[in-house]
């Protein structure tokens, strides 16, 4: 089966500039915080997720609203459903202009293979921009336990390099994986166009909430990911902006 159209992004090996690979998780519960975390960030991150708390409900008013002010958006609502319905989804998310969204591979091959394809399809017909898709291998807040509750017996790497292949192979451009299972992905998928985009990220020392597979941010880079999800250690903190600043600096002492 041919893969369908190359990622819509370069690789980290032209992503010089780190502000450029970080995406702030908008995980607050109104458009009236979103935007203020927004103001105060600006052009500091390289752009903004919006999750399914937000996008609950502030709806796709306030990802225009983003959109409209040059902002790229990670669509971060992991659709898995029927083939149809996934495919369906992906499509009214690229009319909106995301740059990135997400499906959970476990959804399976047709579910992402048809999501890929009406996604092009429609950009083809209509000179939109295709947007990254991503497949979501295994929660970062996810543990061996958590899988077998599911009646997965694998063990968590061998399930994430699975997805992962079952990613590219369903013409994915990339993953969301956590940052300590890069070198998991780059193995399963020798391809490095195909993108990992890691969520899981914490302060040295800090605690690290619900997330079970974290790293700091430096060694999310140097390990490999191209991008970085952070959520908490931003928009938690007294100061934003100094928390951004803060890890773009560690991002570059470790890198
Ligand atoms: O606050 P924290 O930095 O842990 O936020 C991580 C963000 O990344 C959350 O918005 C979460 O939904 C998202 N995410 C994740 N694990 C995945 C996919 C997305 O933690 N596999």
């Amino acid at each position: 089966m041919q893969r369908p159209a190359a990622a819509a992004v370069p690789s980290n090996r032209v992503l010089s500039n780190i502000r450029e690979r970080i995406i702030v998780a908008l995980d607050v519960p109104s458009a009236v915080s979103a935007r203020e975390i927004v103001d105060q960030l600006g052009d500091a991150a390289g752009a903004f997720k919006v999750g399914m708390q937000l996008f609950t409900s502030a709806g796709p008013v306030f990802v225009w609203e983003l959109i409209g002010r040059g902002i790229k958006v990670f669509l971060d609502l992991k659709f898995h459903d029927i083939p149809n319905t996934v495919a369906a989804a992906g499509v009214e998310a690229a009319k909106m202009g995301v740059w990135m969204f997400n499906v959970h591979a476990a959804g399976g091959h047709e579910m992402m293979h048809r999501t890929v394809d009406s996604v092009v399809e429609f950009c083809e017909s209509t000179s939109n921009r295709k947007p990254v898709i991503l497949g979501v291998t295994v929660l970062t807040s996810s543990k061996e336990q958590t899988l077998i509750q599911t009646g997965v017996t694998a063990a968590v790497e061998d399930q994430v390099s699975r997805l992962a292949r079952l990613s590219f192979d369903a013409g994915l451009d990339g993953v969301v994986a956590s940052p300590r299972e890069v070198g998991i992905v780059r193995k399963a998928v020798e391809d490095q166009a195909f993108l990992t985009v890691t969520p899981g990220i914490r302060n040295s020392g800090a605690t690290s909430d619900d997330q079970r597979r974290v790293t700091t941010i430096g060694e999310a880079f140097a390990g490999g990911s191209d991008f970085v999800v952070i959520g908490r250690p931003i928009i938690g903190a007294v100061d934003r902006r100094v928390a951004l600043e803060k890890l773009v600096e560690e991002a570059r002492q470790q890198g």
